[in-house]
């Protein structure tokens, strides 16, 4: 089954050329046969971000916001901020499964503080922003993204 996904990289330094940990996700989701609805780069800003998950989500119908970068320590890292603004309910077990196979990869993992909640029937999931990083996330949680999308249609297992 198709999996529409849509790639919302958090920089205030990268442009869409340079988006390379987005260029791997959008690679990533043609290797998995799934649609990628669009890949935008926006600044650290919560107001910015909320915009494009909403954009992505109401708009562009993607199942699946990933956004990329920004779930740090730093102050201008807002990209939980954003995400908890625009979405109703929390999935915790997918942002706990990504960093604990990102914990194999990296102790370093510990320090994102990313979520996975839900907006509607969309899922929106943090990664974090280096290329490295967002193909390890995705290694630790794409495989239950299908099943994901069954479920929030109410079409259980
Ligand atoms: N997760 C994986 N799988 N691989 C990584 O290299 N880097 C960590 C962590 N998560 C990393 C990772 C580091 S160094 C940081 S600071 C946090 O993600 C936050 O990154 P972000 O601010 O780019 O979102």
């Amino acid at each position: 089954m198709d999996v529409r996904i849509a790639v919302v990289t958090c920089s205030d330094t990268r442009s869409l050329e340079e988006d390379t940990a987005g260029q791997a996700l959008e690679a990533l989701i043609a290797e998995a046969d799934w649609t990628c609805t669009g890949r935008v780069v926006v600044p650290d800003d919560e107001d910015a971000i909320a915009g494009a998950i909403v954009q992505a989500a109401d708009a562009d119908g993607a199942d699946v916001v990933i956004t990329c970068g920004g779930t740090g320590l730093s102050l201008r890292d807002v990209t939980p901020e954003a995400t908890q603004r625009v979405c109703q309910r929390n999935v915790p077990g997918i942002a706990e499964a990504m960093r604990a196979y990102s914990m194999t990869k990296t102790r370093r993992a510990m320090l994102s503080r990313a979520l996975c909640m839900q907006r509607g029937r969309t899922l929106v999931v943090n990664f974090p922003g280096s290329r490295k990083a967002a193909v390890e996330s995705w290694e630790g949680v794409a495989d239950q993204f299908e099943h994901v999308v069954h479920m929030m249609a109410g079409e259980g297992h």
